[in-house]
């Protein structure tokens, strides 16, 4: 622990005991102490309610609070530094030093000279100065445990356009990894030309002259060189898998996050398979630069290499190879575009057919049962001839290039034997019979370079198109520009409305229209109106899913614009009509929003929302699996234990926006009937359809074409609201109006306002 005493403080600290209940307290104020002075030195101000501690942990890991950290914003990490790196630390920013007893200390600074480190005590005030300490000192104290905080350095890069730029800044952080590999490959080209020289030497001096010791000399030589080429082959490709491993890695984080940064609007207006078509193409994009750019780049070291050496050796001979390649290359370009445009009719036709076998599978019960067989097969027959006999098409026309470059090729391959035996004999001297075999050995790699040129700007036009199709995705404006952002008030549940008028983005009309309305804390809020009238809206506006509106919209006087998303959607508890549960058992489940929580929570929240009864009645009880798309619970269960879900976190306010319309009457009843204890002490707004299932609410808001039309209880609403009565009589029509005054008022519809 650090006090302003120099001498007690590197003293140890308190050795934790478990009755020493009151240490523990002190220790852990410390640390959260050392973390929220650091993140607001930072500007972010945490949350202490959003901290996750993993169960039974007395105190929050270096991990918890980076995740913590993280969560909110910034850039954290935990880390086992040495005195020395501490010392050397290039950074002005404050570093938490975790304690070996649990506590904390904020190191401020560093004097190198005097070799110590300025403490500082996170629960001390702003006056306090930051205490010097040295090594001997510290040692006692601090193992190296420490957090590494600073704002979100990687925001600037993330936030911009994606390009091609982009992602090649992202390869180019590589430096390393490709300085490594170009290194490879330059000396791979030229320890492969190398044995080939040697055959020169071999054929024209060992042979000619029978020199048994140079052909021993020239043989481990060649040895030797094969070897390193094995060595700086594996070096090369281990460094190539390093570098689309990591480059992958990287994507991936911030794919993902980029997702989930995207507002719903951008979700409700793209259809899922769309999106991920799009993000596929982020591997396309990648596999270019590190395969195609890369390769390239290593053949045009090769050619580099291997021209001068056929011009020195023949540069008659040299231009004729030349023209050859060129000739290879040209053919490649005239066809390749046409192959193209064939192969993609092909893809095209394949995706179809494939449309085709989803549908039929996904629809077999409509299928069988409006028996649509011959209908559907003759559907998938047309579409597979179709697919087929483009790819046959496809296939002829790609065998004609690779037809028409044989003459070519086996001219670089051999006939340079040929011509270089014309030369040899009309010019005695000016050629060998080496240097014809190398030409032709060598001369076959001069056209490979050249048609993977041609390739790559071909490929760049598809490259572009695939880039454009994932900047729509990625370059569409996040929810939020910085999660650390906004105000984290803890809510009563008050909610005010002031004059909130909304249209949604795609929307012609307004949905909500100057909605003006206060709602105390605690209220348990009815919401009805015709489908269309803006009750769904509202529940998102609450959630801060749509933020664009005019006017206000105020909880506990605080406007939502201001206030921190996360924070106010880990404030509310949200059940919908059609709810997602995740693979894992029922407990992952419901302590989804709040890993950490206990069993007593989560049996407590299953059985407000009258799910215990079921979940104890199957095999494994709270740990029944659920697998994807939920198959194995009923609609009903599904929806209670969205119910418990929400409540698991026991929030201050909850929406449920037609949570029980898909319900059977019995599991209505049940939540209905634990309604009124599921509203004790948070503010809640129910949609519904069901009049009567609002019965028991304080009041009810009825809208209409987004206009508040009134905003009472049941009776009154029944007494005064031409909207409300309607409904309720088309709903309860053996009710006549007088019999209506005659049903037993709810002591809350009775006692709301
Ligand atoms: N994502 C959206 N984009 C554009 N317009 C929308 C969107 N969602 C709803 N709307 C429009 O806003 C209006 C209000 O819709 P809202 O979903 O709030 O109605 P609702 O009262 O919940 O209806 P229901 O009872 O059918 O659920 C409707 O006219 C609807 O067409
Ligand atoms: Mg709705």
């Amino acid at each position: 622990m650090l006090t302003d005493d120099d001498e007690d403080y590197a003293g140890s600290g308190p050795a934790l005991g478990p009755e020493e209940g009151g240490l523990v307290d002190a220790v852990m104020e410390s640390r959260l102490s050392a973390v929220v002075h650091v993140a607001r030195y930072h500007g972010v101000e945490l949350d202490r309610t959003e901290l996750r501690l993993v169960p039974g942990a007395p105190l929050p890991s270096p991990a918890d609070l980076v995740v913590w950290l993280r969560a909110s914003g910034l850039w954290a990490q935990a880390d086992h530094l040495k005195w020395r790196t501490l010392l050397r630390i290039n950074t002005d920013d404050p570093v938490i030093l975790l304690f070996n007893d649990g506590s904390a200390a904020i190191m401020t600074g560093v004097d190198l000279e005097r070799g110590v480190v300025f403490l500082r005590d996170p629960r001390g005030t702003v006056e306090d100065v930051p205490v010097p300490v040295d090594e001997t000192r510290i040692r006692q104290v601090w193992s190296g445990e420490s957090i590494l905080i600073r704002p979100e350095r990687t925001e600037a890069t993330a936030r911009e356009p994606f390009t091609f730029g982009w992602i090649f800044k992202v390869v180019l952080r590589e430096r390393g990894l490709l300085r490594e590999i170009g290194f490879a490959g330059v000396v791979i080209a030229i320890v492969s030309v190398i044995p080939v020289l040697f055959t020169m030497v071999l054929i024209d001096q060992v042979m000619a002259h029978e020199a048994l010791n140079t052909l021993y000399f020239v043989t481990d030589m060649i040895l030797l060189l094969w070897l390193s080429e094995a060595v700086l082959t594996y070096t090369q490709q281990n460094c190539m898998g390093h570098l689309g491993v990591r480059l992958d890695t990287r994507l991936n984080l911030h794919l993902f996050s980029r997702l989930l940064g995207l507002p719903i609007d951008y979700y409700e207006q793209n259809p899922a398979g769309r999106t991920h078509f799009r993000l596929q193409q982020i591997w396309r994009v990648r596999g270019f630069i590190t395969g195609n750019v890369l390769s390239l780049t290593m053949q045009i070291f090769q050619l580099l290499i291997i021209l001068p050496i056929l011009f020195y050796i023949s540069s008659e001979l040299a231009w004729y190879t030349l023209a050859a390649s060129f000739a290879i290359a040209l053919i490649i370009f005239a066809f390749l575009p046409s192959i193209r445009r064939f192969y993609k009719r092909v893809v095209a036709a394949d995706a179809e057919k494939n449309t085709v076998l989803i549908e039929t599978v996904h629809g077999i019960r409509t299928v069988k049962s409006l028996a649509l067989e011959p209908q559907q097969r003759r559907a998938w027959d047309s579409k597979v001839a179709e697919a087929t006999d483009l790819r046959l098409r496809a296939m002829r026309l790609g065998a004609w290039p690779g037809a028409l470059i044989i003459p070519f090729q086996r001219f670089t391959e051999r006939g340079v034997m040929l011509l270089g035996g014309f030369i040899m004999l009309s010019n005695p001297g000016t050629i060998t019979l080496g240097s014809i075999v190398i030409f032709m050995i060598l001369g076959s790699r001069v056209s490979g370079p050249f048609v993977s040129f041609v390739r790559f700007f071909q490929d760049l036009e598809e490259i572009r198109a695939a880039v454009h199709e994932i900047q729509i995705v990625l370059d569409t404006p996040p929810e939020v520009e910085n999660i650390g952002r906004g105000l984290r008030p803890t809510f009563r549940g008050e909610i005010s409305f002031d004059d909130l008028t909304f249209t949604y983005p795609m929307g012609k009309s307004p949905a909500i229209r100057s909605l003006t309305a206060d709602i105390p804390a605690g209220t348990m809020m009815g919401l009805v109106g015709r489908s269309g009238s803006g009750k769904s809206t509202i529940a998102r506006l609450l959630q801060g899913i749509n933020r664009t509106y005019e006017g206000y919209l105020k909880i506990d006087g605080v406007e939502l614009r201001e206030v921190n998303l996360a924070h106010l959607r880990r404030s509310f508890g949200v059940v919908l009509q059609d709810n997602f549960l995740f693979r894992g058992t029922i407990r992952d489940n419901i302590i989804a929003s709040r890993p950490g929580l206990g069993m007593e929570e989560v049996v407590r929240a299953c059985r407000l929302a009258g799910a215990e009864e079921f979940i104890e009645r199957m095999p494994e009880g709270y740990d029944t699996f659920i697998e994807e798309g939920s198959p194995n619970v009923s609609g009903g269960q599904r929806q209670r234990l969205a119910i418990a879900r929400a409540l698991a976190s026991d929030p201050r306010l909850l929406i449920l926006d037609e949570a029980t319309s898909a319900l059977d009457p019995e599991s209505e009843a049940l939540v209905n009937a634990n309604l009124r204890r599921i509203a004790h002490g948070r503010t809640m707004v129910i949609v519904s359809h069901r009049l009567a299932s609002l019965l028991d609410c304080d009041l009810t808001m009825v809208l209409d074409r987004g206009r508040l039309i009134d905003l009472a209880p049941h009776a009154v609403l029944l007494e005064r609201c031409e909207i409300y009565r309607t409904l309720w009589f088309q709903q309860n029509r053996h009710l006549t109006h007088g019999a209506a005054n005659a049903l037993p008022a709810p002591d809350a519809a009775a006692q709301g306002n």
